[in-house]
């Protein structure tokens, strides 16, 4: 065979690559608006609601940005948004009752969102680390992370978050068994409909660090999370995790980090299924932001990195890139 054979070369690929038009009716996956959550940073504490440094683009916003912010949301086609609050340091304590509290920040954002925006669903964040003096995500004694202790709190807070009126409640915390416990409480206590979005893969990861800056746990932090948070090393460990936690109630799960965890969505989403979500972290966004502040990459990796998500199975994307995401998406 020759290259003058009419016959060679036996597939041609380059054929449906030659237009925009052939390139868009053979895309086997696509990127929407639709499959974007945007997290926000609330703050009530004079002076705080300003740029978060190490994620240039993000601000913390006051309750009423935030309903600013869910307006913009509604308004670019965003269908979800999520919450997380920058507490006064006063507020924390060791035994983190600020978490339950129906009027703490969280709650007061979410009842402002939702009487001025119902039609977006608003997700919150499960876990007691923005109120906790020790900045952990759940209680601790001795040095050491109380799983069932923190479970009662977890279901406490839940039930204050649901009754505020969140739509999705996303357990970040990673202690054993939260999500059956938050699911029975709901069940009992008239929340029926409440989901639950499971942080379900959580790896112990250095990508969060501009979060923790960004709710203020920074510096409050004694130690790290790797009693509780996956070891990254770990791939099958994301399956029982997964598999246990959908057994215990949850509708949705989610992995995270995103970018660097894209076999564990696949695995997730082939063993199961089920309606998976991936987090774009805060590092990830400092990342890519970063190097497209200096120029040193083009914009386009914002959606190239989102688009990756679509193709390991995720149905959705917290990313912090949301609404130029969108703004990019609407052309
Ligand atoms: C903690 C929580 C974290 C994030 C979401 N919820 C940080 C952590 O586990 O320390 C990180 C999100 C991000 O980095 O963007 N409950």
């Amino acid at each position: 065979m020759t290259p003058t054979d009419a016959s060679f070369p036996a597939a041609r690929f380059r054929r449906l690559r030659r237009t925009q038009a052939l390139r868009d009716l053979v895309a086997e996956h696509r990127l929407s608006v639709k499959d974007l959550i945007w997290p926000l940073f609330v703050t009530d504490v004079a002076g705080a609601d300003a740029p978060v440094a190490s994620m240039p683009g993000v601000s913390r916003l006051t309750v009423e940005g935030t309903v600013r912010a869910a307006e913009e949301a509604a308004k670019l086609g965003i269908p979800a948004i999520c919450l997380f609050p920058y507490t006064d340091p006063a507020l924390k304590t060791e035994t983190c009752e600020e978490a339950w509290n129906p009027e703490n920040l969280s709650n007061r954002a979410v009842r402002a969102i939702k009487a001025a925006v119902p039609e977006i669903a608003v997700m919150t964040d499960v876990a007691l680390d923005p109120y906790n003096a020790n900045g952990h995500d759940g209680l601790v004694r001795d040095g050491v992370i109380l799983n069932d202790e923190t479970i009662e709190a977890l279901v406490r807070m839940a039930l204050a978050q649901a009754e505020a009126g969140a739509d999705i409640l996303g357990p970040s915390d990673m202690m054993d068994g939260r999500i059956g416990a938050m699911r029975r409480a709901l069940e009992a206590d008239g929340h029926k409909d409440v989901t639950i979005l499971s942080y379900a893969a959580k790896f112990a990861s250095a990508f969060y660090g501009p979060f923790r800056d960004a709710v203020g746990a920074s510096g409050a932090l004694k130690g790290d999370k790797k009693t509780y948070q996956m070891n990254p090393a770990n791939r099958d460990e994301a399956l029982r995790l997964v598999a246990r936690d959908l057994s215990e109630g949850a509708d949705m799960v989610m992995v995270k980090p995103g970018m660097p965890y894209l076999d564990i969505c696949r695995d997730v989403k082939n063993a199961f299924g089920v309606p998976t979500y991936a987090y774009q972290v805060s590092g990830e966004y400092a990342m890519l932001k970063g190097a497209i502040l200096n120029g040193w990459v083009k914009e386009e990796v914002m959606l190239e990195s989102l688009l990756a998500f679509r193709r390991a199975g995720c149905d959705g994307i917290l990313t912090y890139f949301a609404p130029d995401a969108a703004r990019a998406l609407a052309g």
